[in-house]
């Protein structure tokens, strides 16, 4: 298998042929797969140095560990730090990751590498997903959902160390963790030397304050009392060479480099911009393909959507090979993808077959995919957009960093020499900014301020950051949540509703809608729409079978609206599945039909799948609030209503011209082609998302009476307002 370097895996040796007999052969390949993964682990540049890493962590508390990715870091570190001893006291070493991808193919990984059932030794914890036990001692995590555990645990006791992993990415959660850590170290420190003298009374407002004397209080140390803490390790990881920004907030922490081992990569350039990038990638696909030597493709497109557009015209135009050409195998990984599918990006393809993986910028540091030789980047990324005026977050599709391209580049030199296909001039690289800019200063802060909030950090804008949104923006998110009911009228965290609200792993309008939706008896209803919500697109539009994609979807459509067809979407989904269990207990077979039923009805399969999931997990949460699963049947009105009630800030009424004004930023929008309302332009809806391509679109919409608006949120609307 030339062109897989790690065909040695059961699947590569499977599908490569079987050259050995049967009987002996699974012990065999497992001996054989184990000692590969040994040499590979051997041959990492961070091999080399684990003495001397385990050293640094010994003598910093806090340490920064700088890699190229694939240098090994998130797979070895952890392992090295357990093998020296740091869970000795039955604590855990905590990695946290931007994606949750990234948690759990890494998880999986590292449990192989030390031979253990995953979820046991070494385990993952990413939202509504939690394979961990009491033994685990490796566990791999969303950052986000490490700050959900703060809540509970606000000194988390249960780590000896924690990891930042991909802290250069600077999503708005490893911002606000840095925060966090920077303050429960801390703490932890002071604790344990003053855990004897620890004054009861005061246990309720215990008072840290460091060297420049800002204080944050922990409201809730009293649930540390008795746990005996000790001092916490932090390790920041980061694949971008620049440390100073990091170790400069971390009180000048120290820097270790690991060296690389990078292969030189070719970049070519188009002579032109390319109007259609996305036919772009697929020619270059092709071109790879037909002209260049063995080696797979990575390509970096921005969204599941994309991803799975082209998916369906490589499979298309691969039936136009000339006869006696390799195949073609796409894979596609994105964060949203189901966990078991996501897997497939990182197993060999058959012999004979050429593997095209079709990636977000997940591939640029997250996940390292072994037998990459070609990158094809169109210089695009997907990002979230903020404007602290007018209050809205959109997302909108922006050129990549100088750095991002790089990262991007420097994927097709691992295990060689390589090619990287920029789809832009080389003049327009001088122009792209050096390096993004961080997520929290591009993003609604609401949830934020809910979490910090909820942390017992009441003073927002003094808050450590390691650098500081906008006061603008903060403020913003301070009054709209006073208006969704979070916060009191001096801006503490509510109770009940902002304490609920910040239990739920949502953002606050989705947390205020199914607080509001047992109130107004269609709980069942917007649990689905909350879960379908969460998941990119469920309907899909192949450009070959428009009419028919279109036709389908009418049988779902609600005159109401997109929410409501939604509902329809799920509840019909639900009625086959319960068919086929009628029919046969084999899960199998129950998935095999729910799938066809999907593709009859052009409804993405994996999305349904992924929505069918979040939605047993909020359901989860929703019963152990207490909060009833009432359902408003056929009466819709109710449902209306409620959305109405939470999602107020997002009302839009028809103008003259038949554009739409949005009532909290007077922003001129429309209404996007994907609504079933696209058509009937109701007088007013309640949007939940707005793009922003050419245009501003809202998407996701729902009618309802303008008349409700004053009627169900006066703090907003009322006449005085
Ligand atoms: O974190 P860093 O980018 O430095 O490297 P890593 O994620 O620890 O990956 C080290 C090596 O492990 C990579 O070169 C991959 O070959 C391998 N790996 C893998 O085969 N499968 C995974 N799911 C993760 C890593
Ligand atoms: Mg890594």
């Amino acid at each position: 298998m030339p062109s897989f370097p790690n065909g040695i895996s059961s699947e590569g040796q499977k599908s490569g042929g079987g050259k050995l007999a049967q009987g002996d052969h699974k012990a065999q390949q497992a001996l054989a797969r184990r000692q590969w993964i040994l040499e590979q682990r051997k041959s990492l540049p961070i091999a080399s140095v684990e003495r001397r890493i385990v050293d640094e962590v010994r003598k910093n508390e806090t340490l920064i560990i700088v890699g190229e990715t694939g240098s090994g870091k998130t797979t070895q570190l952890p392992q090295f730090l357990y093998n020296a001893g740091f869970c000795k006291d039955g604590k855990v070493i905590g990695i946290t990751q931007p994606r949750r991808v990234a948690a759990v193919t890494v998880a999986k990984r590292v449990a192989e590498e030390c031979n253990v059932e995953l979820g046991q030794k070494v385990g993952y914890s990413i939202r509504f997903e939690d394979v961990t036990s009491s033994s685990t001692r490796i566990k791999y995590m969303t950052d986000g959902l490490l700050l959900r555990e703060a809540l509970l645990d606000p000194y988390l006791s249960r780590y000896n160390v924690i990891i930042v992993d991909e802290a250069h990415e600077r999503t708005v959660h490893t911002d606000v963790l840095l925060g966090l850590l920077k303050n429960v170290q801390f703490a932890r420190s002071r604790s344990t030397i003053k855990q004897h003298n620890f004054d009861n009374a005061n246990a309720n407002k215990y008072v840290v304050s460091d060297k420049e004397d800002k204080t944050q209080s922990f409201s809730t140390l009293r649930a540390c009392q008795g746990a005996k803490l000790t001092s916490l390790k932090l390790i920041i990881m980061s694949a971008s060479l620049d440390a100073r920004g990091f170790s400069e907030y971390l009180g000048g922490a120290k820097a270790v480099h690991i060296q690389g081992r990078q292969h030189p990569v070719d970049i070519l350039y188009t002579y032109q911009p390319e109007p259609d990038y996305i036919d772009a990638t697929l020619i270059t696909i092709f071109q790879i393909h037909l002209e260049e030597g063995p080696g797979d493709i990575l390509a970096f497109l921005t969204g599941q959507e994309e991803i799975e557009a082209v998916e369906r015209l490589v499979h298309e135009r691969g039936h136009q090979l000339p006869e006696g050409s390799q195949q073609i195998i796409t894979v596609p990984i994105y964060s949203s993808l189901p966990s078991e599918q996501q897997m497939n990006a990182f197993k060999p393809v058959p012999y004979g077959f050429r593997k095209v993986i079709l990636a977000t910028n997940i591939a640029e540091t997250s996940v390292t995919i072994p037998g990459i030789k070609y990158v094809i980047d169109p210089g695009l990324v997907k990002a979230r957009s903020y404007n602290p005026v007018t209050g809205m977050e959109s997302l909108i599709i922006i050129p990549t960093s100088k750095a991002q391209a790089l990262q991007r580049s420097g994927r097709a030199g691992r295990e060689g020499p390589g090619k990287c296909f920029r789809l832009y001039p080389e003049s327009e690289f001088g122009k792209l900014v050096d390096s993004t800019v961080p997520e929290i200063k591009r993003c609604n802060l609401s949830n934020v301020v809910l979490q910090l909030k909820a942390l017992g950090v009441d003073d927002i804008i003094g808050f450590d950051f390691m650098e500081k949104p906008s006061r603008m923006a903060i403020v913003k998110s301070l009054e709209q949540l006073l208006l969704l009911g979070a916060l009191t009228d001096d801006y503490k965290l509510s109770d009940p509703i902002g304490c609920q609200m910040a239990r739920l792993p949502l953002d606050p309008m989705y947390s205020k809608a199914l607080i509001l939706a047992g109130e107004f008896k269609c709980m069942e209803e917007m649990l689905i729409v909350v879960a379908m919500l969460s998941v990119e697109s469920i309907f899909y539009f192949p450009r070959e079978k428009m009419e028919e994609a279109k036709a389908a979807r009418k049988r779902f459509s609600s005159p109401e609206g997109d929410h409501i067809s939604l509902v329809n979407v799920y509840r019909a989904s639900a009625e086959c599945l319960e068919k086929s269990r009628e029919a046969t207990s084999k899960e199998k077979t129950i998935e095999k039909a729910l799938n066809k039923w999907c593709r009859e009805n052009f409804i993405n399969y994996r999305s349904l799948r992924h929505a069918r999931d979040v939605h047993s997990q909020i359901q989860g949460h929703v019963q152990q609030m207490g909060l009833s699963l009432s359902s408003c049947g056929d009466d819709m009105l109710q449902f209306r209503r409620c959305l109405t009630t939470s999602f107020f800030l997002n009302a839009a009424l028809k103008q003259p011209d038949g554009s739409y004004r949005a009532m909290s930023s007077s922003q001129t929008v429309q209404i996007h082609p994907s609504s079933v309302l696209f058509r009937t332009r109701p007088e007013c809806i309640i949007f939940n998302e707005l793009v922003r391509t050419n245009q501003n679109y809202v998407r996701n919409l729902t009618r309802v009476d303008p008349l409700w608006l004053p009627e169900l949120a006066p703090q907003y609307y009322a006449a005085e307002n």
